[in-house]
């Protein structure tokens, strides 16, 4: 690599532009690959997770985040595992403020399983975030300890209740699970309705080994769940994109607007703007392709950031076109071996 001339630049630099000429402007960053939860679908129940040292610091998920928001990335979702786990979290959310403050970031948010909201809803609005996605796929006492193994209901609607307080809109998202939450389909919607949330529902993905659960973490195809939907409300379908696999309808009869992501369709894969970062500081430039960019060794190697800036350069020219995953085939074909605690949600 040729040593840049001009290293720590503070000013904005050439915009990441993948081989397919998608901007790359959004960033998802896991801080931890632990979590206080066992969803079946997601982690074993023996994890063994990774020695510190293998993490990427406060420090240096600072710098990585940095480097991406000088190359253009103008949305961060921070992700784990549970990223309100990870130690001195609040320190990492008050430092990417000021990219806030400086325009340069639009929208810094999070996805969170809730547990540890009560606590943090109020710095996270102070660090200024606005809006924030909660995972929650039951409303039942049992199931949810059920499909979580480890995490009470009560605790987790405490801290959307502390959220809603503290002023933070909220999405929340419910993995569809065959035999598992169908029969709560309209009672979810209409405590969304409710509470004023946003709701998205998500195809479960053949992530990791899930091998042996007890009919929970089954395949429930949202084709399935819009079906049954639209027997009691009318579906409006609406054109609005985020750059990410959802799609969006409205229910005409409440307003409400309600999402869809099919990960495993490849309906949105040409419109995709997002990487992803693990907590070791490797960079996945699609979710469902093992691709991978170390950027731990450069950003270690040297205090100059011009080094990682040009390995994530790099990086973004390895972006695939699209993924591989295909239900249709005799087995989960395509499936990728990490959990989604490795990559983030
Ligand atoms: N399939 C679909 N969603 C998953 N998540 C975790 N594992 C899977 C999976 N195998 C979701 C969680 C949460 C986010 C962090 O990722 O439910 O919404
Ligand atoms: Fe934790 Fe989220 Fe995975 Fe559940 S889905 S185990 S809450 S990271």
């Amino acid at each position: 690599m040729n040593a840049p001339s001009h290293p720590n630049v503070t000013e904005k630099s050439a915009p990441l532009i993948d081989p397919f000429a998608r901007a790359i402007t959004y960033l998802r960053v896991s801080v931890t690959d632990r979590c206080d939860f066992r969803c079946v679908y997601c982690m074993a129940e023996n994890m063994t997770f990774l020695p510190k040292k293998e993490l990427l610091t406060l420090e240096e998920l600072d710098r990585l985040s940095s480097a991406f928001i000088r190359l253009g990335v103008e949305k961060l979702r921070i992700t784990g595992g549970e990223p309100l786990v990870r130690k001195g979290i609040m320190t990492y959310f008050e430092a990417m403020s000021r990219h806030l403050a400086s325009g340069n970031l639009k929208e810094l948010t999070l996805t969170t399983n809730g547990s540890q909201l009560a606590r943090f809803a109020q710095p996270l609005v102070d660090a200024g975030v606005r809006r924030i996605n909660v995972s929650l796929d039951t409303l039942d006492d049992d199931k949810f300890a059920r499909v979580t193994r480890w995490g009470r209901l009560p605790q987790v609607i405490s801290g959307i209740d502390a959220a809603q307080a503290a002023g933070l809109r909220i999405k929340i998202n419910v993995v569809a699970l065959k035999g598992f939450n169908e029969d709560e389909l309209f009672r979810i919607v209409d405590w969304c309705a409710e509470r004023d949330m946003d709701l998205t529902f998500i195809e479960v993905m053949p992530m990791g080994d899930l091998g042996g659960e007890d009919r929970v973490g089954q395949y429930w195809s949202l084709k399935d769940l819009r079906g049954q939907l639209a027997q009691q409300f009318t579906l409006q379908e609406l054109d609005e994109r985020t750059g990410g696999p959802a799609r969006y309808v409205r229910l005409e009869e409440t307003g409400q607007k309600i999402g869809f992501i099919t990960p495993l369709t490849h309906n949105f894969c040409e419109s995709c703007n997002r990487v992803r970062l693990t907590c070791t500081g490797e960079l996945y430039m699609c979710l469902g392709q093992e691709d991978m960019a170390d950027l731990r060794s450069p950003l270690r190697a040297s205090t100059d950031d011009a080094y990682v800036e040009a390995a994530i350069r790099d990086a973004i020219k390895l972006k695939p076109k699209g993924h591989d995953f295909d239900y249709s085939r005799q087995k989960a074909d395509g499936q990728v071996s990490r959990h989604m605690s490795h990559t983030g949600g």
